[in-house]
């Protein structure tokens, strides 16, 4: 699950410019990072463990125009420079960067060693390169031998690939996303849109497709078929000039979510497009799709649709099997629109009815669906998701109770009380201070209300390293009371109207001396528990910092996985 950046320019050094592609797609691992550029006749590789910042610091100079650049989320092999990307062959004729995984690598990997091929990190990477160096020195032929790798990998795959006699990037794609785009200065490829952005056309190479780009012209194959294939305008949107850097994202995202909920009241007031409005009113059968916080927002969300028959399933286990109904629309809910696991069952499913709901209008989710929406939260920089989720929430909101006076005025209803809880966090900050040091925490709930202790108990663990839980409150007896203890923090979530039906785990809670924190909202508006949700993502924000974790950037994460 990493980011990938390649560019060819005409009259520029390229290094610059991938460090900045590759600062943003940072969001995509940040164990380590590398960059290799041509130089006559050499190929000149450096990486780093850890952030681009770091690279920059370190950085040898070069005026060279052709360049790859990579930032890893460990997969295969530890996260040590050995590891790192760009990976170079045996006799040095090829390096190159990938995204993805390879399940055949062992096999490639005796296969090669047998041919006497060295290997010196742990990846499956290094076997693609050394296996393209074989396949060359057998035919002398860059694209057939790329059609040769591609025959032979099994797995998913992105591979930008630089050749040391040439200046040209080649280029191999298989289920992880691939963009071409073209500025005034070059020709480029990239993992993400975002990386893009001196371009203003771009393409999507698809599965099984590889060619190569050079200063000004590009080559695409299948099969070793050329195929002819045309570039499509960038819609981009105004820059905010304004932008300071925050302290921390998280934080300015959490107080965000009023201004969200300005932008999804301002784009959606005149309604839905038609055609999304007729999908959905004509689907009897819905099945939400989404992984993490998006997931979770799908389970809440689903519930306005009380009168549809919903699924809502966590795209790491989709299994088109276990569906039964075979007439169905499909609600695909991603943040970054990029999740492999989200965009795996996509694909599975591409003949039916889809809708993608996600917050970047060029990702792979809104390109590939019938129907998209756009979540309108702006860009989530912060590794945990915050204001997406309400993003999330309110669009199946709207989506299912439809746009009108009356729900639009329980939005703007629900974005004053999350502006009041805000400005008053000295009680969510009391809460971080006398619980900063312990290590477990439970999430307790009855009925619906489980769904935003699953919310809140992700957050909690993600961003400060804290144990947690979520559990049913009447499950508490059965054998996770077993690790409370003396001061032992647990969270119970409930409306007003229901909060005594917890009124016994309190008890067993308060008799073992465990410090219970009781969290009620009110269900006159149907969307009252977002601002206990805000609650949540504060309380793990000011956590996070009071213990002086990497709030933005939590380890082990990355904003958007691309692996499967
Ligand atoms: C948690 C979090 C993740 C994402 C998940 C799906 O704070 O951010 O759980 O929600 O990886 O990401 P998207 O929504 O981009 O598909």
């Amino acid at each position: 699950m990493c980011g990938i950046i390649a560019s060819i320019f005409k009259n520029q050094a390229v290094l610059p410019f991938l460090l900045e592609g590759l600062k943003k797609e940072e969001y995509r691992g940040y164990d380590s990072c590398g960059v290799a550029i041509i130089e006559p006749h050499k190929i000149h590789i450096q990486k780093e463990i850890g952030r681009i910042e770091k690279l920059k610091e370190h950085l040898f100079t070069s005026s060279s125009k052709v360049g790859i650049g990579h930032t890893r989320w460990a997969t295969h092999g530890k996260n040590n420079l050995n590891n790192a990307h760009p990976h170079i062959s045996n006799k040095g004729l090829f390096c190159l960067v990938h995204n993805g995984t390879i399940y055949n690598y062992q096999e490639i990997k005796e296969d090669l060693l047998n041919k006497g091929y060295l290997f010196y990190s742990q990846t499956d990477t290094e076997c693609i390169v050394n296996l393209l160096e074989h396949f060359y020195l057998q035919c002398g032929d860059i694209l057939s031998s790329l059609n040769e790798l591609d025959k032979t990998l099994k797995g998913t795959y992105v591979l930008c690939i630089l050749f040391k006699e040439e200046n040209r990037i080649y280029f191999l794609k298989k289920s992880t996303p691939l963009m071409l785009g073209k500025s005034k200065n070059g020709l480029h490829l990239s993992s993400d849109m975002r990386a893009l952005e001196l371009a203003t056309d771009y393409l999507d190479i698809e599965d099984n497709e590889y060619g190569f780009i050079d200063e000004n012209h590009y080559e695409i194959y299948k099969a070793q078929k050329r195929i002819e294939k045309k570039l499509y305008k960038i819609q981009k949107e105004k820059e905010d000039t304004n932008q300071v850097i925050p302290s921390f994202y998280m934080e300015k995202e959490i107080h965000e979510i009023p201004m969200v909920i300005d932008r999804i009241i301002k784009h959606y007031q005149n309604d839905f497009d038609i055609k999304i409005k007729e999908v959905i009113k004509k689907a009897n059968n819905l099945i939400f799709v989404g992984s993490g916080t998006s997931y979770h927002a799908a389970l809440r969300g689903s519930l306005y649709f009380e009168n549809k028959n919903v699924q809502v399933i966590l795209a790491s286990e989709f299994d088109l099997n276990s569906i039964k109904n075979d007439n169905a629309l499909y609600i695909f809910l991603s943040q970054s629109g990029e999740t492999l696991d989200v965009l795996k069952v996509l694909e599975k499913v591409s003949h039916y009815d889809t809708l993608g709901i996600s917050n970047v209008a060029n990702s792979s989710l809104l390109r590939k669906c019938k129907y998209a929406l756009e979540m309108k939260a702006k860009e989530e920089v912060a590794v945990a998701s915050t204001k997406a989720y309400v993003a999330e929430v309110l669009l199946l909101y709207l989506l299912a109770k439809g746009i009108n006076q009356n729900t639009l005025q329980n939005l703007k209803d629900i974005q004053q009380e999350i502006k009041d809880h805000l400005l008053h966090q000295e009680k969510i900050l009391s809460i971080a201070e006398s619980i900063k040091n312990k290590e477990n925490a439970y999430f307790l709930a009855k009925g619906k209300d489980i769904y935003l202790c699953k919310e809140a108990s992700l957050k909690l663990k993600e961003v400060t390293y804290i144990h947690s839980e979520c559990l049913f409150a009447g499950e508490l007896k059965h054998g996770p009371i077993a690790l409370l203890e003396k001061d032992f923090p647990i969270f119970f979530i409930t409306s007003l109207k229901n909060k005594e039906n917890l009124n016994s785990a309190i008890e067993e809670v308060t008799a073992r001396e465990g410090i219970p924190y009781i969290f009620t909202y009110d269900e006159h508006n149907p969307l009252g528990y977002l601002p206990l949700i805000t609650d949540f993502f504060l309380l793990s924000f000011h956590l996070a910092k009071m213990r002086k974790k990497d709030v933005d950037k939590p380890r082990n994460l990355a904003k958007s996985v691309t692996v499967d």
